[in-house]
């Protein structure tokens, strides 16, 4: 069962809440199955910008039993920890487990970010490899998914984080949880998407939920994200929506 939050979103801000993380995951694969397909029958092909953390796990399950022309999606990643992709830590890893493996996409289709590389060659690498695919001023992704952390951020932009400028569409991010460096799409390509879908589960998100989406902490990065993309929809199970119901 799903409900639409009480108040009207802000135009162009859907929100979803779901009864709990069972249901969450079932609609976010839902959501994203019938966006990609809608893309692949549009144009032949679709690009699908995956989330890391562990929160996706459960959908990209689900998602690996939808029907979906993976043959025709383009799968990246929102961020990457430097870590080598076979590494605990590694989010190309629990997307590998969870999703590109059970669904069998096909390897020229996963474009990962080379977490092994020093930092900067990983950040270069994967800039040239999306000026190779997007040749346009920001990429237009059909779909980004991003998780939230506690604090806010999305993908590896962190509350207080400056890129220096806003021309980059990958940038390096030093010491992240754990010491581990990371590298993450800008927030100029998270926001230039077709479609930005958010995944949120859990009562230890509902305060950060509300700030984001009640526009009463709008340097949130979750919430920079939501006022500049040109689609958002907020997929949350009730815990996590509980400061908004
Ligand atoms: C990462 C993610 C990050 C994540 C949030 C939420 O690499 O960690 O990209 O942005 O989505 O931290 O993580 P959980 O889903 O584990 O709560």
């Amino acid at each position: 069962m799903t409900s639409e939050s009480p108040e009207p979103p802000r135009k162009g801000v859907t929100r979803i809440v779901f009864d709990d993380t069972a249901e969450l995951a079932r609609g976010a694969a839902e959501l994203v199955a019938t966006a990609l397909s809608h893309a692949t029958s549009g144009r032949g092909t679709a690009s699908f910008v995956l989330a890391g953390g562990t929160t996706p796990a459960a959908s990209y399950r689900a998602l690996a039993r939808k029907s979906v022309d993976w043959g025709s999606v383009d799968l990246f990643w929102g961020d990457e920890r430097c870590v080598p992709p076979d590494h605990p830590a590694s989010n190309y890893r629990m997307a590998s487990t969870t999703l590109l493996e059970p669904a069998k996409v096909p390897a020229e289709r996963v474009h990962r970010i080379p977490g092994e590389l020093p930092t900067d060659r990983a950040v270069r690498e994967y800039e040239t490899l999306l000026r190779q695919r997007f040749d346009e001023p920001w990429p237009r992704f059909d779909l980004v998914l991003l998780g939230m952390g506690v604090d806010g951020h999305v993908a590896s932009l962190f509350p207080g984080h400056r890129s220096q400028d806003d021309r980059p569409w990958v940038i390096p991010v030093e010491g992240g949880p754990g010491g581990i460096d990371r590298v993450s799409l800008s927030m100029g390509v998270l926001t230039a998407a077709e479609q930005l879908v958010l995944l949120v589960s859990g009562a230890a998100k509902a305060d950060t939920v509300k700030r984001a989406l009640t526009g009463t902490d709008p340097g949130l990065p979750a919430a920079v994200a939501t006022a500049h993309a040109r689609k958002v929809t907020w997929l949350l199970d009730r815990p996590a929506a509980s400061g908004l119901l």
